[in-house]
């Protein structure tokens, strides 16, 4: 209900769809599908409710972004290798005027030094990294607490 004020919209940038095939030694073995269920799940015992998008194309990202005032309270993002250089979705991100949480399922600060920046930094509520798909919940709590829910 949108009356709730309790909508994720729940975002996966470029190359999130291999998830399950890709490195998962790294990425672990969960299919982004797998991902979004059990990230459904969870969002459902928090009271809130997620929807799912991921796409490889940076400005169709950045059009999601600009409907989500009317579509979403809340973003969580992974925006994969986007977050390290597109300000393009930094800018949409911002227009959005959303609360925000990024979230890596690698840890990112312990990886190759270009993954270390994120051009969401100062934007977002908080950053969850390195702690694998169970880090979604922790960025959803976050989302939550942000909501003043
Ligand atoms: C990622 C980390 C990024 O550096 C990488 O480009 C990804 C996935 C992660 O979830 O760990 O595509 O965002």
């Amino acid at each position: 209900m949108s009356g709730a004020h309790n909508r994720v919209a729940v975002m996966h940038g470029v190359n999130l769809d291999t998830l399950g095939r890709r490195d998962p030694e790294v990425y672990g073995s969960q299919t982004l599908n797998e991902l979004e269920y059990r990230v459904h799940e969870w969002a459902r015992e928090l009271g809130l409710e997620a929807s799912f998008f991921q796409t490889n194309h940076e400005g169709e990202l950045c059009e999601y972004l600009h409907r989500l005032p009317e579509t979403a309270d809340a973003a969580l993002i992974n925006a994969g290798a986007w977050t390290h250089y597109s300000w393009a979705i930094r800018d949409a991100l911002e227009v959005a005027r959303k609360p925000a949480v990024e979230v890596h399922i690698s840890d990112v600060s312990n990886r190759e030094d270009w993954r270390g920046v994120s051009v969401f930094e100062g934007l977002v509520a908080g950053v969850v990294s390195g702690k694998g798909i169970d880090g979604y919940r922790e960025a959803l709590e976050l989302l939550k607490r942000e909501l003043g829910l």
